[in-house]
């Protein structure tokens, strides 16, 4: 027996609904002249479904849809209109009404979509207790050791306000990471502004960061708030932040020291409550010796560090990262995820991704799928550039720190795909499996490498 709440202009029209599925359906029922009353009622009582007419004169129902959406509310509602309009009623199933009737449907059907109703809201609420419960909805998959301690970090983190640095290589998932410890932590409902170092130009990273006000330099013709000010009260979120121009990362230490901001070109100090959190795929300590990074900066930053591993270093992680990708892609085209056969799972869970981690791998799974016309995936669709690790540049090792015969590697390869594509930056970046040209300009950024 469920409580059904009938809410209709029409006094003889919700009496007849309530005493019918009283009568056929053994329900509870309560009833609203209007959308206001009918609000007042779902906020107060265990309403199971509501039997919403749209046309009424104070709030109609396309409101009272809109302002439970608004409110979260998930009780399933059936609309009927007077005015015959199937428009109309898809309008409404648009905004989250559960189904339609017209007002001359037969009492049996009118019981009949009630109970459905019902019966699908309590599936519904039955799979987010038990996603809830196994963790799934978690954006970050996997259950490897690595994982599950990374987990533990984030969530002791995530707690406290100080800032804290997410390390590790390209394409693990720091983003997501630097986004739990806000999603997971008390100012979850606060903003979480980003900005990247990496996309800003040099002109404009202290603005950007700090704010600028008018007339600060040609073409600031207004002021303007910068990142941490929009952020205040939650979470700013600095990624690339080994990318930052040498005079925004002093002004950030200053910020990060005194919880004040000025802006440029202004004199005046705004308290600012922001937790920080920077992120970045970079040797910070070589950057310092290099003199590319500020050493008081990193002993700011560094107090509180997540490290991120390598996909390689948790491949027992793979096969649930494909089944997640293959429904995240199958989701997009509006498919049935398709099926990956053993052995293509056991090729690619024996892979040493060492290119581009999760981030190649969700490409890749893209890929597969996109390559196989089935609905099963067979590991000849593996693209032949999943082959082990280039050994180029091979001829000149002998000398030097590990760190510096990666380095030059790295050059010899990049150097060697942008000559094969006749420095054409795209091109070579797909060719070397980088997710988008940016990432490819960073690194010949790093290796001082221009036509
Ligand atoms: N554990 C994970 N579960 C699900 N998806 C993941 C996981 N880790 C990474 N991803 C996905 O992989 C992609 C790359 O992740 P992300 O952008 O967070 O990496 P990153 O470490 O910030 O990379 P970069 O150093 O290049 O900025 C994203 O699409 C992200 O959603
Ligand atoms: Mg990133």
């Amino acid at each position: 027996m469920s409580l059904v709440l009938i809410v209709d202009d029409i006094a003889a029209m919700r009496e007849q609904y309530a005493y019918d599925l009283a009568r056929l359906g053994g329900h509870e029922t309560l009833t609203a002249a209007g959308g206001r009353a009918a609000l007042d009622l779902l906020a107060d009582e265990p309403i199971d479904c509501v039997i919403l007419d749209l046309e009424m004169p104070d709030l109609d129902g396309f409101q009272v849809l809109a302002e439970l959406k608004r409110r979260g509310l998930r009780t399933p509602v059936i609309v009927y209109t007077g005015t015959g309009s199937y428009d109309r009623c898809t309008r409404a199933v648009k905004l989250g009404a559960y189904a339609f009737l017209a007002k001359d449907e037969p009492l049996e059907r009118v019981v009949q979509e009630v109970e459905n109703a019902v019966q699908w809201a309590r599936l519904r609420d039955e799979v987010s207790r038990l996603r809830r419960d196994s963790g799934k909805d978690s954006p970050l998959v996997g259950q490897s050791r690595a994982m599950q301690e990374l987990r533990t970090r984030i969530d002791q983190l995530a707690a406290i306000p100080s800032a804290v640095l997410v390390v590790g290589e390209s394409g693990t998932g720091k983003e997501l990471v630097a986004r739990q410890l806000h999603d997971r932590g008390p100012r979850a409902r606060q903003p979480l502004v980003a900005v990247n170092g990496a996309a800003l130009p040099e002109s404009l990273a202290e603005s950007e960061l700090f704010g600028h006000e008018k007339g600060a330099f040609t073409g600031a013709d207004r002021t303007r708030r910068g990142a941490f000010e929009s952020a205040d009260g939650g979470t700013l979120l600095i990624d690339e932040v080994g990318e930052l121009p040498l005079a925004a990362q002093a002004k950030l230490l200053r910020v990060l020291e005194t919880g004040r901001v000025t802006r440029v070109g202004g004199s005046r100090e705004l308290r600012v409550d922001v937790r920080t959190v920077a992120a970045t795929n970079r040797d910070l300590d070589a950057d310092v010796h290099a003199g590319r990074f500020r050493e008081d900066l990193l002993f700011r930053l560094n107090v509180h560090v997540i490290r991120v591993p390598a996909l390689r270093e948790r491949l027992s992680d793979v096969p649930l990262l494909c089944d997640h990708f293959l429904a995240v892609v199958a989701d997009r085209f509006g498919q049935k995820p398709k099926t990956l056969l053993p052995e293509t799972r056991e090729r690619l869970a024996a892979h040493d991704w060492h290119r581009n981690n999760v981030r190649e791998l969700r490409n890749v799974i893209e890929r597969l799928v996109i390559a196989s016309p089935g609905d099963l995936i067979g590991p000849e669709a593996i693209p032949v550039d999943l082959g082990p690790a280039p050994a180029a540049a091979g001829g000149q090792a002998g000398g030097g720190t590990l760190r510096q015969q990666k380095a030059q590697a790295e050059r010899a390869i990049v150097l060697a795909a942008l000559e094969r594509h006749q420095w054409h930056i795209t091109g070579a970046a797909a060719d070397l499996g980088l997710a988008d040209h940016s990432s490819l300009l960073k690194i010949m950024r790093r290796h001082g490498l221009k036509r």
